[in-house]
C-alpha cells in the first residue's frame, strides 16, 4: 500500500480572449506540487504550505487543495487520516490558474494515494470543490486544461463536456504577470449580468473562429479571433498599464493578447518562440517603466497535464 503521493499540476490560461469560461490551455511551467500522505490522526490536515506569496488558509475546508481531498476521502476513503503539503510554484491571484493547479494536483495525488483509479472526468468533479472556494462559482476552464493538458474547450456545463482541441505546431505563449493580486471572486462580481445581442454575436463568432483557426493551423484566423467584448472591457481597468502591455505584444508580432483568466496576468499567443520571447521582452520593459514588480514566462502550449511525480 502507498503511504504518500505527489502530483505536479501546471499553470493554465483560461478564457483565451473569446472563450469566457469555456476555453483554456496548459503551460509547461510553472506549476504547483501537492503531496498527500496517510497520517495516524483522523481527518484532513494541511501540514505545510510553501509559498512566496500571501498566506493560504490552513483550514482544509477553505483551502483549494484541501476541499478536493475532503470530498474524495468521503467517497473513496478507508477511514485513514490524510495530511497535505503544498508547494506553490504559482503566484496566488495572478490569473494563471493558481487555485486550479492546487486543486488538480491535490485530486490527482489523492486518487493515487487511495488507488481509486478515477478517470479524469471523475477527478475533475473533486477538483471543482477547490476551484469553487477561489471563485465562488463553478467554472472549469483552468481545471480542465490543467488536468488534461493541451487546449481544451468546455462545450457545456450541464453536464460538463470537455473537448480537447488539437493545436498547430509552433504556437507559443507569453505571460506578463504584474505582481499584484486580483481575486477571481471579486473579478467575477464586476461582470455584466446580461450582454447585448450584438456582443454575443461578436463573441461567439470569435470563439468559433478561434477553434477553426486552431484546427486548420490558420494563424491569421487565430489572431483575428483573439478578441473579448465581454470580460476584457470591464476587467482591463483593474490592471495597471493593460492597454500599453497589449499594444507592446501586438507591436512585437503576437497574434493576439488579452487578460489571462481574471488577471492581472496578460497572455499573448505567437506563431514562434522567437516572437513570444520578443513579446515578453517588450512587455517586461513596459512593466519596468511602470515600476511594477513582475514575472514574464514564455512557454509552448503543454501537451501534458497534471501527473504523478513521486
Ligand atoms: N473564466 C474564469 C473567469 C477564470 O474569468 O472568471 C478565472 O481564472
Amino acid at each position: 500500500m502507498k503511504t504518500s503521493a505527489t502530483a505536479f499540476a501546471p499553470a493554465s490560461v483560461s478564457n483565451v480572449a473569446s472563450g469566457f469560461d469555456i476555453m483554456g490551455f496548459a503551460l509547461e511551467s510553472p506549476g504547483d506540487r501537492v503531496t498527500v500522505r496517510f497520517s495516524g490522526t483522523p481527518g484532513v490536515r494541511i501540514a505545510a504550505v510553501h509559498s512566496a506569496g500571501s498566506p493560504l488558509p490552513m483550514d482544509p475546508a477553505l483551502n483549494t487543495a484541501g476541499a478536493p481531498v475532503i470530498a474524495m476521502l468521503k467517497d473513496h476513503g478507508s477511514g485513514h487520516g490524510v495530511e497535505i503539503e503544498i508547494d506553490k510554484g504559482l503566484p496566488v491571484g495572478s490569473g494563471i490558474g493558481s487555485s486550479a493547479a492546487s486543486a488538480v494536483a491535490a485530486a490527482v495525488a489523492c486518487n493515487e494515494l487511495l488507488q481509486a483509479d478515477l478517470t479524469p472526468q471523475e477527478i475533475l468533479k473533486y477538483a471543482i470543490e477547490g476551484e469553487r472556494i477561489a471563485s465562488g462559482a463553478i467554472h472549469v476552464d483552468n481545471l480542465a486544461p490543467c488536468l488534461w493538458g493541451g487546449f481544451v474547450l468546455v462545450r457545456g456545463y450541464d453536464p460538463i463536456d470537455i473537448i480537447p482541441v488539437r493545436i498547430p505546431m509552433g504556437l507559443w505563449c507569453t505571460i506578463a504577470s504584474p505582481l499584484i493580486e486580483i481575486k477571481t471572486i471579486e473579478a467575477r462580481k464586476i461582470l455584466p449580468a446580461s450582454v447585448p445581442l450584438r456582443d454575443v454575436i461578436t463573441q461567439t463568432g470569435n470563439a468559433a473562429g478561434l477553434i477553426a483557426g486552431l484546427l486548420t493551423d490558420d494563424f491569421a484566423l487565430i489572431g483575428r479571433s483573439l478578441h473579448d467584448v465581454i470580460a476584457e472591457p470591464v476587467r482591463a481597468p483593474l490592471i495597471p498599464g493593460f492597454h500599453r502591455l497589449k499594444a507592446a505584444a501586438l507591436e512585437a508580432g503576437a497574434l493576439g493578447c488579452s487578460i489571462s483568466g481574471s488577471g492581472p496576468a496578460l497572455f499573448a499567443l505567437s506563431a514562434s518562440r522567437e516572437i513570444a520571447e520578443r513579446v515578453g521582452c517588450l512587455q517586461g520593459r513596459v512593466l519596468d517603466d511602470l515600476h511594477m514588480e513582475r514575472t514574464v514566462y514564455v512557454s509552448c502550449v503543454a501537451h501534458r497535464g497534471a501527473h504523478i511525480v513521486e
